[in-house]
């Protein structure tokens, strides 16, 4: 499988910078790149991206497709501007935007009516690792999400493993934890997708860098990796993708 680096910009970066960052991004031969910017650069990026094959995503999306909800964006919306993929269930949104399971399942529901590839973000909290409930946690995240999927559905899912303890800390989780919860996953998903399991993507995001991108990537089944602060210089995340491919 293709790895996959998806930059994931958060609330930063103005269109300007946008543009500026794409196009002096490297291309790239043997992996796949994503950059998720703020709503309001994903048409313009998407024009540039074409010629450079890079995917462009969305941060969020409404678990509604019209109607009267004043400040939301939805799924229909994203495709109209050319958008490639949403994430869902951020850690961030979970927290900051009280998200529920629930309410990530009926994202992910949305994602699927409207054909939309989507990243299921998981994790667990500090508290919760130090509770050695982490494999409790995702589990019921993943079938929460992704239970009513059907056969036809699983090529549009990845999954991102992201301990929250680990976004935006420096902290990386340890090779140990990153191979024993990936490997949680993936039979997870073979418990709920079946032979489709083996295709699914399953990337590791919480402070990943280009001093430890390389040894990250190494770890049997992460599929790639989703990055934060080191997605917001062109300098730095061109370092970050040129590790991969050494
Ligand atoms: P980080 O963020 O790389 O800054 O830890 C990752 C993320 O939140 O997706």
């Amino acid at each position: 499988m293709r790895k996959l680096i998806i930059a994931n910009w958060k609330m930063n970066m103005l269109r300007r910078e946008a543009i500026h960052f794409i196009t002096n991004i490297a291309e790239q031969q043997d992996i796949d790149l994503a950059i998720v910017p703020s709503f309001l650069s994903i048409k313009e990026l998407k024009e540039v991206a074409l010629d450079k094959n890079i995917l462009i995503g969305s941060q969020n999306m409404s678990e509604h497709n019209h109607g009267a909800y004043t400040g939301e964006v939805s799924a229909t919306m994203l495709k109209d501007v050319g958008c490639d993929f949403v994430l869902l269930g951020h850690s961030e949104r979970r927290k900051i935007f009280l998200e529920s399971n629930q309410v990530i399942a009926k994202k992910v529901e949305r994602a699927v009516v409207e054909d939309m590839p989507f990243v299921l973000c998981v994790g667990e909290t500090l508290d919760e690792k130090e509770q050695g409930e982490t494999e409790e946690v995702i589990d019921h995240m993943l079938e929460e999400a992704l239970s009513s999927l059907m056969d036809a559905h699983w090529n549009k899912v990845s999954i991102a493993y992201e301990p929250v303890w680990a976004i935006g800390t420096g902290k990386v989780a340890s090779v140990e934890i990153i191979s024993q919860v990936h490997n949680f996953i993936r039979s997870k998903l073979e418990e709920l997708a079946g032979e489709k399991a083996s295709e699914i993507r399953i990337l590791y995001g919480g402070s990943v860098k280009s001093e430890n991108i390389k040894e990250i990537l190494s770890i049997n089944n992460v599929d790639g990796a989703l990055v934060g602060g080191a997605s917001l210089e062109a300098l730095t995340f061109n370092q970050l993708i040129s590790e991969v491919g050494i």
